[in-house]
C-alpha cells in the first residue's frame, strides 16, 4: 500500500498511457473470451418468429450443428414466439458444451395432442453438459386439461421439459408455464443444477408437477418459485443426494418425497435436503409419501430445514398408507423403511387441526425421527400432532409436540 502511494505521488507522463493499454488489454481479452464459444442463431437455421410454422426443425439442425463441433457452442434463441413441435435431442454427439440462451418463448401448438400423443415435450436423452439458460417455455396446457375434466378420451400429456440418461445440466432462469403433465424431469441423470427456475400453472391443473426427479444423484435445485396444481418438487425412487434450498411453493401440493412403493423392487432414496423452503397455500409442506404395498425401497436421511408454512393443510406429513380406491393395495401396509429424518425450525400456520401427521406402516415403523424447534399453530392456536408407528425424539420448542411413542 506504501509502496504503491509513493508511487502515484510520483507524477510520470507515461502513466495515463499505461492506464489506457491495460483497459484496452482487459476490454479485448473479455471481447475475445465472450466470442471463445461459437453462437448459432437459430433464425439462420429456419426459426421463423411469430407462431404461426413449426420452428422444430431448425432447433433440430442447430443442435445437430452443434454436435459436430467439440468447441464451447450457444444455441441462441432471439426475442419472439416461436412455435414448436416435440423434439429429442439425442446425446452420444461429441460436444459437452453446448448452452441454449433463449431471450424468446417457445410455445407448442394449439392442438395437445401433437404433444400428448409423444408423451414428451423437449427432451434431452444421453446428452453431457448441456445448460439452459432464460427464456419461457409454454406448452399451453389448458385445453388438454379441460379435455380431461370433461372426461373425454384425452391422451395422458406430454412432460414440458425431460433430462433422461444426462451428466452436467444446467437449468438457469428460465420459465415453465402451463405443462400439460410434470413441467421438468430429471431421470437417471447426475450433477444437475437448477436456479432460478420459475414454474406457473393453475391450481386445478391435474398432474403438473413442478420438477421430478428420479433415479438420479446430485441434484440441486436453488432459488426457485413453483406455483402449480400439483407437487411442487416430487422425488421418486432413486433419488441420492439432492439439495433443494430458497424455495417458493404454492399453489400446489407442497415438496414430497414420492409416491414410493409403487413397484416391488425400487431403489431407496437417501440424502435430500430442503432447506429454507416457503408454502403458501399448500395441500402439503413437507411430505414422504408410499403406497401401501410391498416394496424393497427406502428412504434414509432426510433433512428438512428451516421452512415457513402459510396455510398449509399438512403442513409436516409422512403418509405411508397411500392407497387410491383402496385398490391393488396387497396388505395395505408399505414394505418402505423411512429412517433418519431431522425436521428443524419450521414454522407458521396450519390449514387444518392436525399439523404434524406420521402415518407409518406398522410392518415398517418410521426411525429416528427428530423435530427440533418447530412451531405451528392453527387458528392462532397451537395445532395437534399424530402418530402411528413413529419413533423419534423432540429437541427444543416443539409445538405440537412430538407424539413418538
Ligand atoms: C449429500 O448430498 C449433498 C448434496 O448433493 C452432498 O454435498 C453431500 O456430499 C452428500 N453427503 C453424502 C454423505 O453423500
Amino acid at each position: 500500500m506504501a509502496k504503491f502511494s509513493n508511487h502515484s505521488s510520483r507524477p510520470s507522463p507515461f502513466q495515463p498511457f499505461i492506464v489506457i493499454l491495460v483497459v484496452v488489454f482487459f476490454l479485448f481479452h473479455t471481447i475475445t473470451t465472450s466470442h471463445s464459444a461459437t453462437l448459432l442463431n437459430v433464425l439462420d437455421f429456419g426459426a421463423i418468429r411469430g407462431g404461426g410454422r413449426d420452428s422444430s426443425p431448425a432447433f433440430r439442425r442447430a443442435w445437430a450443428k452443434a454436435c459436430t463441433s467439440s468447441e464451447s457452442t450457444i444455441v441462441y434463441v432471439p426475442k419472439g414466439r416461436f412455435l414448436v413441435r416435440p423434439i429429442e435431442f439425442h446425446g452420444g454427439c461429441g460436444n459437452n458444451d453446448i448452452s441454449f440462451h433463449i431471450d424468446g418463448a417457445l410455445v407448442a401448438p394449439s392442438d395437445y395432442r401433437i404433444l400428448g400423443d409423444v408423451g414428451s415435450w423437449l427432451s434431452f436423452d444421453g446428452v453431457d453438459g448441456v445448460s439452459l439458460s432464460g427464456g419461457v417455455l409454454d406448452a399451453n396446457g389448458a385445453a388438454l386439461w379441460n379435455c380431461k375434466s370433461s372426461a373425454a378420451h384425452c391422451p395422458v400429456g406430454a412432460m414440458t421439459l425431460n433430462f433422461r440418461n444426462s451428466n452436467n445440466i444446467r437449468i438457469r432462469g428460465m420459465m415453465s408455464k402451463n405443462s400439460q403433465l410434470f413441467h421438468i424431469l430429471i431421470d437417471g441423470c447426475k450433477n444437475v443444477l437448477m436456479e432460478g427456475v420459475n414454474i406457473v400453472a393453475p391450481s386445478h391443473s391435474p398432474n403438473t408437477d413442478g420438477i421430478h426427479i428420479e433415479t438420479s444423484t446430485h441434484v440441486t435445485i436453488v432459488n426457485s418459485i413453483i406455483q402449480t396444481g400439483d407437487d411442487c418438487i416430487s422425488i421418486g425412487p432413486g433419488s441420492r443426494n439432492l439439495w433443494i434450498q430458497r424455495i417458493r411453493c404454492g399453489p400446489g401440493h407442497g415438496i414430497s418425497i414420492g409416491s414410493l412403493a409403487h413397484n416391488k423392487n425400487e431403489p431407496g432414496v437417501r440424502n435430500v435436503t430442503v432447506s429454507n423452503a416457503i408454502f403458501s397455500g399448500t395441500q402439503n409442506g413437507l411430505r414422504i409419501k408410499s403406497w401401501a404395498r410391498p416394496s424393497s425401497g427406502f428412504v434414509y436421511g432426510v433433512q428438512f430445514l428451516g421452512a415457513t408454512m402459510h396455510n398449509v393443510q399438512n403442513p409436516i406429513l409422512i403418509d405411508q398408507h397411500y392407497c387410491p380406491h383402496n385398490l391393488n393395495c396387497p396388505g395395505q401396509e408399505s414394505g418402505i423403511k423411512i429412517s433418519n429424518i431431522i425436521y428443524k425450525d419450521i414454522v407458521g400456520t396450519s390449514a387444518t387441526p392436525i399439523a404434524i401427521k406420521f402415518d407409518c406402516s406398522s410392518r415398517n415403523p418410521c426411525n429416528g425421527i427428530r423435530l427440533e424447534d418447530v412451531r405451528l399453530t392453527y387458528q392462532n392456536e397451537v395445532a395437534k400432532s399424530s402418530c402411528e408407528y413413529a419413533n423419534g425424539k423432540a429437541l427444543g420448542l416443539v409445538q405440537p409436540n412430538g407424539c413418538f411413542s
